[in-house]
């Protein structure tokens, strides 16, 4: 099977400057939920034809799918001009090719599989849907479960637009067939485009078959606006909180919790309100995020607590049953098993040992304006509440340093570092000097 996902249409109704494939849904680009409906199919190629703000999505493309080759169309000259600026690429290709769009973003793999199925009986299997308003869709035109042909709205008879019946885009023949009739298509119709529509036409034209299997409309819904995004993200993290649910996650609030498409919350997790996860993120069975946390990138391991109002960015790995806690940011670092950094943190590219705890307000200062740098603490270690921790820089296993240190050097083992300035107590300076400060006060007064 090889996939090929249109995605060169300029989307004018979005009124925006970035491409429609790359707007986001649940924390991803457009083109990543047809990337990842298409991937049950275990496609061994993936043909992404790109033309308005190709770079952009080329690179995002490459970003997501390393595998996948883009093709330009450099002019939009309809679907069916769109699909065969693949056939290049799948030149030799014995397999099947599904056309997807990229602005299609609710299809189900298990539907992608059901049209696959329907290829045993057909020469070509065409996505369908029963339309509550069929508007502007292509019409499918059936005779039992044969597709005759595919009218587009503008070319269609008042009779053909009483159909209700209509095309959701998808397309499915086999991959050398498909090329070969969409060398035959035209472009004499109301529109002046090649339609990838015409297919089923001049499939049975040749003697071969054409079929249409149905799916839910909402599954088709295709993104045209920023109303309609607006919608489908309202729509997907309904669908994806119920899942959630479905797999026994806890949440309180469902409603205020928003989820990526890659998110993973094992069972018996509890997710408090208003927590926002970004893409490519990892919840163990039993992990606790507490509220107003936000996270992205990261894992996070069985029965570790986090928040409330935490900031895990990626690469933050926390061990089973760490404590992360109210305003801490942790960022490239691994925390390890019972670690505690529980208040007024700053943690990036760093790892913790295990059991250490990180007092309030420590920061590892990672960034020396032009580079990065690691710290490194042990196990059982202590970190003093204030501590600077100006790395690279190593604090050994059992050791401590005091609060309020600035530490620049590496702490063996077991010891205790203090980096800071001596103290020194002036007995009753205090008091003479307020009184000092009133009377200057008072002068200026008189
Ligand atoms: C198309 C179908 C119509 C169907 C509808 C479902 C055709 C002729 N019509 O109409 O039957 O009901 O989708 O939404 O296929 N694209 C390109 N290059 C092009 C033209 C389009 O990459 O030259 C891409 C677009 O970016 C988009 C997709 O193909 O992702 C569909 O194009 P669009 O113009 O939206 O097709 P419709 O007119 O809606
Ligand atoms: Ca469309």
């Amino acid at each position: 099977m090889a996939l090929v996902i249109l995605a060169a249409g300029q989307g004018t109704r979005m009124n925006s400057d970035r491409p429609k494939p790359l707007h986001t849904l649940g924390g991803v680009p457009l083109i990543a939920h047809a990337l990842a409906a298409g991937a049950a199919l275990e496609p061994s190629r993936i043909v992404v034809v790109t033309g308005h703000g190709a770079e952009a999505v080329e690179a995002a493309v490459a970003d997501l799918a390393p595998f996948a080759n883009c093709v330009r169309q450099t002019e939009q000259l309809g679907t069916g001009h769109a699909v065969l600026q693949a056939a290049e690429a799948l030149e030799g290709f014995e397999g099947d090719a599904l056309v997807l769009y990229a602005d299609t973003p609710f299809i189900r793999a298990e539907t992608l599989t059901t049209m696959q199925a329907a290829r045993a009986a057909h020469d070509i299997v065409v996505l369908g849907f029963e339309a509550a308003d069929p508007g502007r869709y292509g019409r499918l035109i059936l005779q039992g479960d044969r597709l005759e042909r595919i009218v587009e709205a503008k070319d269609a008879t008042p009779g053909e637009l009483a159909v209700t019946t209509c095309n959701s885009g998808l397309l499915a023949a086999d991959a050398a067939t498909m090329m070969r009739l969409l060398r035959a298509v035209g472009n004499d119709n109301a529109s002046g485009e090649y339609y990838l529509t015409d297919l089923p036409a001049l499939a049975q034209a040749e003697g071969l078959s054409a079929t249409a299997i149905l799916c839910p409309e909402a599954e088709t819904l295709g993104i045209n606006s920023r109303a309609e995004l607006a919608a489908a993200e309202a729509a997907f993290q309904a669908m994806k909180r119920a899942e959630m649910i479905e797999t026994g996650v806890a949440m309180q609030a469902p409603e205020t919790v928003f989820f990526a498409l890659d998110t993973w919350v094992g069972r018996d997790a509890e997710i408090e309100p208003n927590v926002v996860f970004g893409p490519e993120v990892t919840v163990e069975s039993g992990a606790r995020i507490r509220a107003f946390s936000h996270l992205e990138g990261c894992h996070v391991s069985a029965g570790a607590v986090i928040g409330p109002y935490a900031r895990l960015r990626p690469g933050a790995k926390i061990g089973n049953d760490a404590r992360i806690g109210n305003f801490v940011e942790v960022k490239s670092a691994e925390i390890g098993e019972g670690a505690k950094v529980n208040h007024l943190s700053y943690i990036g590219d760093a790892e913790i040992g295990e059991g250490t705890n990180v007092g309030a307000g420590t920061v590892t200062c990672n960034y020396d304006g032009v580079m990065k740098h690691r710290t490194i603490v042990g196990r059982g270690a202590f970190i003093g509440s204030d501590t600077m921790l100006v790395a690279p820089v190593t604090v050994g296993d059992r050791a401590m340093t005091a609060s309020g240190s600035v530490i620049t050097e590496d702490v063996p083992e077991g010891a205790l570092a203090l980096g800071r300035a001596k103290q020194v107590n002036k007995p009753g300076l205090a008091v003479r000097l307020m009184e000092r400060l009133r009377a200057i006060k008072a002068g200026r007064k008189g």
